[in-house]
């Protein structure tokens, strides 16, 4: 864990192996980041592995302790990359899909094919069929449609499918609107009151489909411990009325995503070792008296695994002093590389990586490079004095980053590496110029 002087507290929210060196640099994975720009460039997305595998470790056996029969499954939607992939593979991690690009990166990773769950609310025939001729461990059906095309294509396949079935349990929580899920009003998943239908589908016309459990998943990034228990609630009384009126016993219970992770020092989620006791206890005492056979827990952790162990580092460039207003620091990177302050409002803390022991002594705001107003990465943070060429460190970019990244004003992806004892290795390489127009067809009326 954390062990840092407490000079260095603004180190909290960045990689478990962060410190200083003698120079004032940021030492990630005892490899000094400004080496690394100078070696890979900027902006660049720096990976610790120790911080990945401690979180792997923090969930698998503390999930072990208080519920042994329990599966992790990496959310591959937070960073889709053949390294974490593999990574999440060795440690016997299943992984929850969401297309067929991250099947297809997960089928190619030789990823155990019994732990691929795959999620969607709109999956289309092609995606299913993939899935389905290879044999992948569970389908999360969201919907009707879905549940009827699951049937066709796994009959004329002459397979039968386990799947686990979505439901909307109807629970608001406190996060970002866009990142709620488990409310009513929502395009995810069932209602509680079409189970029937579902039942009865399977039942009567679904005999190539075998129903094993119940998703459902209410939101990402959240502190609360409520929404957590309440789901489970949700979720075990259904199983109950299926048992009791349909004769199907659940084997499986899906909680959904992980805890919420610190992106600010004042953030305050809870751990997670308290989330898998508190889990496991609701679970084993709400079995016990609905007299429910304990199901497997599975739960689909994508922020909290892998959000922490990541960094940007991008280089400054130029300034603009408002009168009498704020002073904006433009770096080369910003909301292609991480839309999510445009997108959510989120907000992140940084440092300035080459003067960390430096005192603080300016309010600024880190800009993006985008042609965008709205493009700010961090708004009114207090860093010590900054100059062009200097290094900004955001710590927390490990997920929803390069995995939402995108080519808007044509510029390139970073590269994405990773860093242990010292050493680093690209992951995902730079994008250049010419992978920018790689799809690019000129028509023949223009030629
Ligand atoms: N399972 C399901 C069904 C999900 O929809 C999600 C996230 C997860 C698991 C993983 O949740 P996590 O452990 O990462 O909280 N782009 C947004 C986050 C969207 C999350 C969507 N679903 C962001 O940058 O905050």
């Amino acid at each position: 864990m954390h062990s840092l002087p407490s000079n260095l507290t603004q180190l909290s929210t960045f990689p478990q192996t962060s410190k200083a060196n003698d120079k004032g640099h940021l030492m990630i994975g005892n490899c000094d980041t400004i080496e690394l720009t100078k070696q890979y460039g900027t902006p660049l997305y720096v990976i610790d592995l120790e911080t990945v595998k401690n979180k792997i470790l923090e969930y698998t056996t503390s999930l072990k302790r208080y519920y042994p029969d329990s599966l992790v499954l990496y959310a591959a939607k937070a960073f889709a990359c053949t390294a974490i992939f593999k990574l999440a593979n060795q440690f016997n991690l299943g992984i929850d899909v969401v297309s067929g690009g991250e099947l297809f990166i997960a089928l190619n990773t030789h990823f155990n094919k019994e732990k691929i769950y795959f999620h969607g609310n709109n999956k289309s025939e092609e995606e299913i069929k993939y899935a389905i001729t290879n044999s992948i461990g569970r389908i999360v059906c969201d919907n009707f449609y879905e549940l009827e095309l699951l049937q066709t294509i796994a009959k004329e396949n002459n397979k039968i499918v386990d799947i686990l079935i979505r439901l909307t349990p109807g629970i608001e929580c406190h996060t970002h609107e866009y990142i709620k899920t488990g409310h009513l009003d929502s395009k995810f998943g069932f209602d509680l009151e079409h189970l029937d239908n579902v039942l009865e589908y399977l039942t009567k016309s679904g005999k190539n489909l075998s129903l094993k459990g119940y998703h459902a998943h209410v939101g990402s990034q959240i502190f609360e411990l409520e929404p957590y228990l309440d789901v489970i609630d949700i979720l075990l009384g259904q199983a109950l009325y299926t048992k009791q009126k349909y004769n199907i016993e659940i084997q499986e219970l899906d909680v959904g995503g992980g805890i919420g992770i610190s992106y600010l020092n004042s953030d305050d989620p809870i751990s997670i070792d308290n989330w898998a006791k508190l889990t496991s206890e609701k679970i084993q005492k709400k079995c016990k008296d609905l007299n429910l056979k304990l199901p497997r827990l599975i739960c689909e952790p994508g922020r909290s695994l892998i959000g922490t162990s990541g960094i940007t580092l991008y280089k400054t460039g130029s300034t603009k002093q408002v009168p009498n207003g704020r002073r904006f620091i433009s770096v080369d990177g910003g909301m292609a590389d991480n839309p999510r302050p445009i997108t959510y409002k989120a907000e992140y803390s940084a440092i300035v990586a080459n003067k960390i022991n430096k005192p603080e002594q300016e309010v600024v705001t880190i800009a993006g490079r985008y042609c965008e107003t709205g493009d700010i990465l961090i708004k009114d943070i207090l860093l010590p004095k900054i100059l062009p060429g200097d290094i900004i460190a955001i710590s927390n970019t490990g997920a929803y980053n390069y995995s939402m990244s995108s080519n808007y004003n044509m510029v390139p992806r970073p590269a994405c590496i990773l860093v242990n004892n010292g050493q680093s290795e690209v992951i995902i390489e730079r994008e250049t110029y010419s992978d920018l127009i790689a799809k690019h067809k000129i028509p023949s009326i223009l030629i």
